[in-house]
């Protein structure tokens, strides 16, 4: 028996990965960026040949095998045919200190979470390159969350995938960013990331979103490297809006924001000292410095939004314990 326990750190995308160029390996269309955040999952994995098959565990509801073949899975079978054990079977606990499907990406930083402590509990050896492209395998948005910072997600060109990882691009301490999480609705979106990302290729629209990213790509990078504040925000409510036109522009309709999150689109537009980006759901998240969180906080309010849950730019992942 292998035992091993880890945290990992969610995070929020500012270039937004929507559309795979392959479902099975989660290969992006486009490059994405993101900012880690402090909303760490905990993951325990077991590993043995004792068990019976792979079962997870998530704030201590037992997910169907259907949920976990197709996330955590894909990570214990590349690990099963890295070692050579195809027996080898994984029992998994893992507790988010953030509502599970919260539009807070739970399964990013529960992927990046597995996929350290498998190499803990196994003694793998991975670098972080290496487990940012397995992370991806179990959820795309994963891979970013291996990293503290912020955040590269390379799409790469090759069909295996090899060359889609991640890498940071500045550490947390580069920039003192807080994230304003507006939670406006804490259900289960209707449609999942992953099955609304499937009707992308049906959006008139995609070709443009393409260029887009790839023309203002490095002028966002940019504005973060130099900390250029008016150009950073109006470039990542620019993306937020990208992802959710293709979104609208998709077949069979489809979209996640509702009435409140365009009335804080506008506030914030108009307030100038922070930008908004939205997820596959309402929730706004409010980017902006550490000395405006207050004004932030007061304009939700104004707006109805009483609960708000604040995240600094956060650490990669770490290890917990090792048997
Ligand atoms: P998202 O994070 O993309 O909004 P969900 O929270 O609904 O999506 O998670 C989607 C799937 O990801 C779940 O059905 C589950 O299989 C897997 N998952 C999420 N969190 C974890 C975790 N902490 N550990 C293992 N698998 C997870
Ligand atoms: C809107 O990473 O959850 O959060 O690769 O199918 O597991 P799969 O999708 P997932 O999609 C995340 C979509 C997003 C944008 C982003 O995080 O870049």
């Amino acid at each position: 028996m292998r035992r091993a326990v880890a945290e990992a750190p969610s995070n929020i995308a500012i270039v937004k990965y929507w559309g795979k160029r392959d479902e099975l390996l989660n290969l992006p269309l486009n490059d994405s960026l993101s900012i880690t955040l402090d909303l760490m999952v905990k993951t325990e994995v077991v590993f043995s040949h004792d068990i019976y098959r792979d079962e997870v565990y998530i704030n201590g509801r037992r997910l169907d095998e259907g949920e976990v073949s197709s996330y955590a899975g894909r990570v214990l079978n590349f690990i099963r045919k890295k070692v050579g054990q195809e027996s080898l079977r994984a029992s998994i606990k893992s507790w988010t200190e953030f509502p599970e499907s919260a539009g807070l990406a739970s399964s990013a930083a529960g992927m990046a979470a597995l996929v350290w402590a498998s190499n803990d509990a196994l003694g793998l050896s991975m670098d972080r390159r290496e487990m940012s492209k397995l992370a991806r395998i179990g959820s795309g948005s994963g891979c970013r969350s291996i990293y503290g910072g912020f955040v590269l997600w390379r799409r790469g060109q090759r069909g295996d995938g090899e060359d889609s990882y991640c890498e940071q691009l500045f550490p947390p301490s580069h920039w003192d960013l807080v994230d304003v999480i507006g939670m406006i609705s804490e259900a289960k979106k209707k449609v999942p990331s992953r099955e609304g990302m499937k009707r992308v290729k049906s959006a008139p629209t995609l070709r443009a979103r393409l260029e887009f990213v790839e023309n203002t790509l490095p002028q966002l990078i940019g504005s973060i490297e130099k900390k250029i504040e008016g150009l950073f925000y109006e470039l990542i409510m620019k993306h937020s809006n990208s992802m959710h036109a293709v979104i609208m522009d998709s077949w069979p309709p489809l979209h996640y924001l509702n009435d409140i999150s365009f009335s804080v689109m506008e506030t914030i537009y108009e307030y100038g000292k922070a930008g908004y980006t939205f997820d596959a759901g309402p929730n706004p998240h409010i980017i902006t410095r550490e000395g405006n969180v207050g004004e932030v906080e007061e304009l939700l309010k104004g707006l109805g939004i009483e609960k708000v849950r604040l995240s600094r730019v956060g650490e990669g992942p770490r290890t917990i314990e090792v048997d």
